[in-house]
């Protein structure tokens, strides 16, 4: 190996932290630790802690979370009453975790799937 390839390599192996993107684009996280963390900021208070949201305190989150950009911003400055979570409380990869985890939040049953519902 000459020395421009390690070079290279070794700039690819550091940079794999800060670019590497889920299949939904946004940076990588852990879903677990996340969850952790959507409790410790009191997210639940208001989403639900599947993110099924509150009714007014806040809009249901998941399945199918906002895109990471939209997520993000509304975290740095919400668009209406939603407190605000600045980089000093929750960090950029605080922030990834906690999308990671409601990301990977399934989707409940449908109730034409429950049998108790069927008419
Ligand atoms: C005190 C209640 C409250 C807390 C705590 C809270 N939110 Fe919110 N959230 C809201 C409200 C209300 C909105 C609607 C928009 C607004 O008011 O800015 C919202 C909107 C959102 C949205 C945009 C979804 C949409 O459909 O509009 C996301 C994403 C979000 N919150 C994530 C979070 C996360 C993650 C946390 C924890 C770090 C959190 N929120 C903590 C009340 C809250």
């Amino acid at each position: 190996m000459n020395k421009l390839t390690g070079i290279t390599l070794l700039a690819a192996l550091l940079l794999t932290p800060l670019t590497g993107a889920s299949a939904a684009g946004a940076p990588a996280g852990s879903a677990e630790r996340g969850k952790q963390l959507y409790m410790q900021h009191v997210c639940y208070s208001c989403h639900g802690t599947v993110g099924q949201g509150g009714g007014k305190a806040g809009p249901k989150l998941a399945p199918d979370p906002f895109p990471y950009d939209a997520f993000e911003s509304q975290l740095r400055e919400p668009r209406n009453v939603m407190p605000r979570y600045p980089k000093k409380f929750v960090s950029d990869q605080a922030l990834a975790d906690i999308y990671a985890y409601v990301a990977s939040i399934p989707a409940g049953t449908k109730a034409d799937d429950l049998p108790l519902l069927r008419r």
